[in-house]
């Protein structure tokens, strides 16, 4: 027991949590993000049918959330950790930073990861109170689709993204999901020790255009709406 303990809490432990705990949540924001492009492309009944669905899957909803939680929560900590281990290693930092060549791909994505982690946290706490936990069918936040009773969140997405703070705040963090994914992607193979030669180019890329297409995919649903109203 004290072996695994200490195997986790090694650098090497670490960096592998944060790679597979980042995986685990890389997997649920292409997910979402499909989702919710329902908004924009199937209209108000289909959208909160779908949300509906969901709510009704129960215990397995709720262990999905749990596990997202657990991740989230240990992917926070290696990254604190770990960047408290390299203040730690080089207390006065050096004044030029670069790219020291591949396989390091030192980027302003791979130099900013904590800064857009925690703004994708905040963003994080602000959205699911706003969604999750915002106004639902006590508060008038209710439709009927094929008979049934549910949350209307089409409205409550659509008044959200009628306002322009709303939709720079999401545009904001969009930005910065993208940035963070496109060297979260990579980063999670090398930490993994999955390097190859001919096969990591390819996972670098495939990480940067999937890290493209789902801040994308976010980015267009909040200006979508307020320019032109969802579907
Ligand atoms: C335009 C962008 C987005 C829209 C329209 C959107 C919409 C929603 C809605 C409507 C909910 C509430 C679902 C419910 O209560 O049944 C929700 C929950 C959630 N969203 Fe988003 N979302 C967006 C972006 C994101 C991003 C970028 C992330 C992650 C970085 C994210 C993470 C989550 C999480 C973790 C939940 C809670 C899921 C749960 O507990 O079941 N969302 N979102």
């Amino acid at each position: 027991m004290a072996s695994i303990v200490s195997a986790v809490m090694s650098s090497v432990g670490r960096k592998i949590l944060m790679s597979l705990t980042g995986l685990v949540m890389f997997g649920f924001v292409i997910g979402h993000m499909v989702g919710n492009l329902q908004l924009l492309t199937g209209g108000g009944d289909v959208f909160n049918r779908y949300a509906h669905f969901l709510i009704g899957l129960g215990g397995l909803l709720i262990l999905a959330e749990l596990v997202l939680l657990m991740s989230l929560l240990v992917h926070i900590w290696t990254a604190v950790n770990i960047v408290r281990g390299k203040r730690a290693a080089r207390p006065v930092s050096y004044g030029k930073s670069g790219s020291a060549g591949a396989p390091s791909r030192k980027t302003f994505a791979s130099s900013t990861m904590i800064y857009t982690g925690v703004l994708i946290l905040v963003f994080l706490v602000i959205h699911i109170k706003s969604f999750k936990y915002g106004p639902a069918e006590a508060e008038g936040y209710v439709t009927t689709v094929d008979g049934v009773e549910m949350r209307d969140l089409h409205r409550l997405v659509i008044e959200t993204f009628q306002q322009p703070e709303w939709v720079i705040g999401y545009a904001i963090a969009m930005i910065a999901l993208g940035i963070h994914l496109s060297h979260a992607f990579w980063s999670a193979f090398q930490s993994l020790g999955l390097y190859h030669h001919r096969y990591t180019p390819i996972v670098y890329n495939v990480g940067r255009l999937l890290a493209f297409v789902i801040a994308l995919g976010f980015f267009v649903i909040p200006i979508w709406i307020y320019y032109f109203g969802a579907a």
